[in-house]
């Protein structure tokens, strides 16, 4: 019986333990949403192919490629993104619109905190060029 328990509270423990690591891994918990421009939760200084391009890749090409430009919209180059963060578009489509909006970007989703400040600090960053 004594073994029991011996074993018992060491699977505890364990078990506490994995559960901690694996809220530190958690990108999100390490850095709390940087609205006061404290914490960052991404490295370096906002570019676009390393932090914008994988949230287009992921959330947006699939209806603003060449080939699918739904509402006329394509956004596969920087270039073409930068022409709606510079018109005030894309700050109206990503954080102002209500979900119910048709033009809320993306539609019927909402960006992760980290996607969102990432897209605020490359829009802020075209707009000081
Ligand atoms: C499921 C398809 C879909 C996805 C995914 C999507 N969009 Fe759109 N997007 C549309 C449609 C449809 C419109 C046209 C909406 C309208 O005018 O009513 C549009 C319009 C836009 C516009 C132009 C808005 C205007 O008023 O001129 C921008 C900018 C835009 N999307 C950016 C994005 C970004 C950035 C993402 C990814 C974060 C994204 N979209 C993801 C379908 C999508």
């Amino acid at each position: 019986m004594r073994h029991l328990l011996f074993y018992w509270t060491v699977g505890m423990v364990g078990l506490l333990l994995l559960n901690t690591a694996c809220t530190a891994e958690n990108e999100e918990d390490r850095f709390p949403p940087g609205e006061n421009g404290d914490e960052l939760c991404y490295e370096g200084n906002i570019d676009f192919d390393k932090h914008i391009q994988p949230i287009l890749d992921a959330q947006c090409l699939l209806c603003h490629a060449p080939n699918q430009g739904l509402g006329g919209v394509i956004i596969e180059r920087e270039e073409d993104l930068a022409v709606y963060a510079r018109s005030g578009i894309l700050e109206e489509v990503l954080f102002d619109l209500p979900a119910s909006d048709p033009r809320k970007m993306p539609p019927g989703t909402e960006l992760s905190t980290c996607d969102k400040e990432k897209f605020r600090d490359w829009i802020e960053a075209v707009n000081e060029e």
